[in-house]
């Protein structure tokens, strides 16, 4: 009996705000990637405190427990969806600073394990004009030369404090379906990629 091919990608939000528009805008990206056949995990970086990294402190004291967890996280799944806030023009601190810790190589391991071989799907939200733009660019580039596929498309919703409903949704169906559609592309590419 041929078996049914599945993909996992890891979404979340490079905001720990509890009521994050990038958390909204993932969600909705998470709803299309599993109609398009992915298994989803959904992690909020709240739960994965983590020190600002520091050489000397995992010099001395290795890589933290959540690091770990985070790590062992991109290393189970295929495809990372991410939504990240524009701060001052760029990613988030919490965004860089997941990245760099989970970037660091542990005895015996390959380097850039996490990243290398996965694709990735970007979006924004931001109350400004651009949506939060600007950070996709850095996202993309930082991800890019970690050895991770990020797919040409990308969403940035700009004007997020009036862009969802109350139950999260966006108000433009429009845009709705865009932001699904991205969660779609993903599972779809990486079921044709990793086939
Ligand atoms: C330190 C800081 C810098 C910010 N800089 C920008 C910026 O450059 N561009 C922008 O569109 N929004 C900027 N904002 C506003 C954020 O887009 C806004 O706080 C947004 O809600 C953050 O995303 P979140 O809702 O997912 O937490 C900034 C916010 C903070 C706290």
């Amino acid at each position: 009996m041929p078996q049914t091919m599945t993909t996992r990608i890891l979404a979340f939000a490079g905001s720990v705000r509890r009521e994050s528009f990038n958390k909204k805008l993932v969600s909705i990206a998470v709803q299309g990637a599993k109609k398009a056949g992915a298994e989803v995990t959904i992690v909020d970086l709240r739960d994965f405190p983590l020190p600002l990294f520091d050489q000397d402190l995992e010099a001395e004291q290795g890589m933290p427990d959540m690091a770990k967890q985070l790590k062992k996280l991109f290393i189970e799944h295929d495809g990372l969806l991410i939504a990240s806030p524009e701060y001052n023009s760029s990613m988030t601190g919490v965004l860089k600073n997941a990245i760099d810790w989970v970037s660091r190589p542990e005895p015996g391991e390959l380097p850039l394990v996490a990243f290398r071989d996965k694709a990735a799907t970007l979006m924004s939200a931001s109350p400004g004009a651009l949506g939060g733009l600007r950070a996709l660019v850095h996202v993309r580039a930082i991800l890019g030369n970690l050895g991770v596929i990020v797919l040409p498309e990308q969403i940035a919703v700009p004007n997020a404090h009036e862009a969802f409903d109350p139950g999260g949704a966006l108000i433009d169906p429009k845009q709705q379906a865009g932001i699904a559609g991205l969660g779609q592309t993903l599972a779809s590419f990486l079921l044709k990629w990793k086939a």
